[in-house]
């Protein structure tokens, strides 16, 4: 598992905690790794921009060379604004309205459909022009129930045996099919249920199915490991594992395809760390509580997804091992970081530090409870480069007031 070295105590002598930190270095560490994995291919990376859409860190991963992958309206238009080229820009969105298929294709960007309706409502309002189409790959797969998006009672992507049905809305609105997509889940720690479904998806790409496509697209859920018992995964094997596969579909397509992915995690999870203080101690007869200052307002991953995220304390490292719930100040029971942790003593004043907090954390933070949401700083080595101070409660609001 990564830990940053960064030095997160003098950081907070300028800024406020929460704080959410972002080192620069590890997202392009991880970039290139995944463009170099694929150096035999003709490989493109579009960025699922909804694990963290912070501005700096968008543009950074775009000037890497990475297109985005975007999920609503207004994400397309942020990426545009930034300076993404629409060409770079894939929208994978689900149960679109007319307006917004049309405010999005409007915009230039292809779209991704995932389902006949949508495809058959793009059809009508674009005719004859180019869309990607995104399958269910049939397989199980990712670190949760909640974000495993393959398999037969999923609501993503269009069941592998629909091909027909495909075909003719296609046909019927003279839309052309460039690309094929599959995103089987978040997290996928079992390489051969990701090697399953990208079998199941190379499957249906024949020229008698869809004569025109120039690439095949594998989605996200590219694995990191978020805790100490978890191994880093062995990429090598993986990727040599997809190019055998490619090898044999460029030979039976009769052209080479390039080859996209979409990673979130993979790419920002770990350049991200959120600083907390602990405020309270309660002794509950021997169970230690320690109550912080942030919540699940702010890292929702614990309470939505069970997940792991290592925590440390940055302030007393050396003290006696002790075991602590470690939550929030939002007023609910289910507001839990980590429950029995083993830590150094913590005593009020100390900062923890929560490892892994890049991608779907500050993204799916909220204002629950009228709290504000937390400073970001984005670092290149040890300097701050770009800092998004915490809205103020006076500014939250004024919002709500209209
Ligand atoms: C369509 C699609 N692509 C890509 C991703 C990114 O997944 P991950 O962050 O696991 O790489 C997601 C996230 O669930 C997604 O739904």
């Amino acid at each position: 598992m990564y830990l940053n070295q960064i030095d997160f105590l003098s950081l907070r002598e300028n800024y406020p905690t929460p704080l959410y930190v972002y080192e620069l270095d590890r997202i392009k560490f991880r970039y290139q790794q995944l463009v170099d994995l694929f150096s035999s291919q003709n490989v493109k990376v579009h960025y699922a921009v909804k694990a963290n859409f912070n501005p700096h860190i968008v543009q950074f991963i775009n000037k890497l060379g990475a297109g985005i992958d975007t999920v609503s309206p207004t994400e397309i238009k942020l990426a545009l604004q930034l300076g993404v080229k629409k060409e770079d820009i894939i929208f994978t969105a689900n149960n679109l309205t007319n307006e917004e298929i049309r405010e999005a294709g409007e915009s230039g960007v292809l779209f991704n459909l995932g389902s006949t309706s949508e495809l058959e409502r793009y059809g009508q309002i674009f005719p004859n022009t180019k869309v990607c189409l995104r399958f269910n790959p049939d397989v199980i797969a990712g670190s949760h129930t909640k974000i495993q998006t393959g398999g037969p009672l999923s609501k993503f992507g269009i069941l592998l045996d629909h091909v027909e049905e495909v075909k003719a809305i296609c046909a019927k609105h003279g839309l052309s099919v460039v690309g094929i997509h599959k995103h089987t889940g978040s997290g996928i720690k079992d390489q051969s249920a990701y090697l399953q479904a990208v079998d199941n998806l190379l499957a249906i790409i024949t020229p008698e199915n869809f004569p025109d496509v120039e690439f095949t697209d594998f989605g996200g859920g590219l694995f990191i490991p978020y805790s100490p018992d978890e191994q880093e995964y062995d990429y090598d094997r993986f990727a040599s594992t997809i190019c055998e596969r490619l090898a044999k579909l460029h030979e039976s397509y009769g052209k080479k395809l390039n080859l996209y992915f979409e990673p979130g995690k993979f790419l920002v999870a770990e350049s991200g760390n959120l600083l907390i203080q602990v405020n309270t101690i309660k002794d509950n007869n021997g169970h230690l509580i320690a109550g912080t200052n942030s919540g699940f307002n702010h890292l929702a991953r614990p309470v939505m997804y069970d997940a792991y995220h290592h925590i440390t304390n940055v302030s007393n490292p050396n003290g006696e091992i002790k075991s602590y719930d470690i939550v929030g100040n939002i007023c609910e029971t289910g507001d839990n970081f980590a429950s029995g942790r083993e830590l150094p003593e913590i005593r009020e004043g100390d900062y923890l530090l929560i490892h892994n907090a890049g991608a779907y954390c500050f993204s799916m933070a909220s204002n629950y409870n009228l709290r504000s949401l937390p400073t970001e700083i984005c670092l290149t080595g040890e300097e701050v480069v770009h800092h998004k101070p915490a809205p103020t409660p006076e500014s939250l609001i004024a919002q709500l007031l209209g």
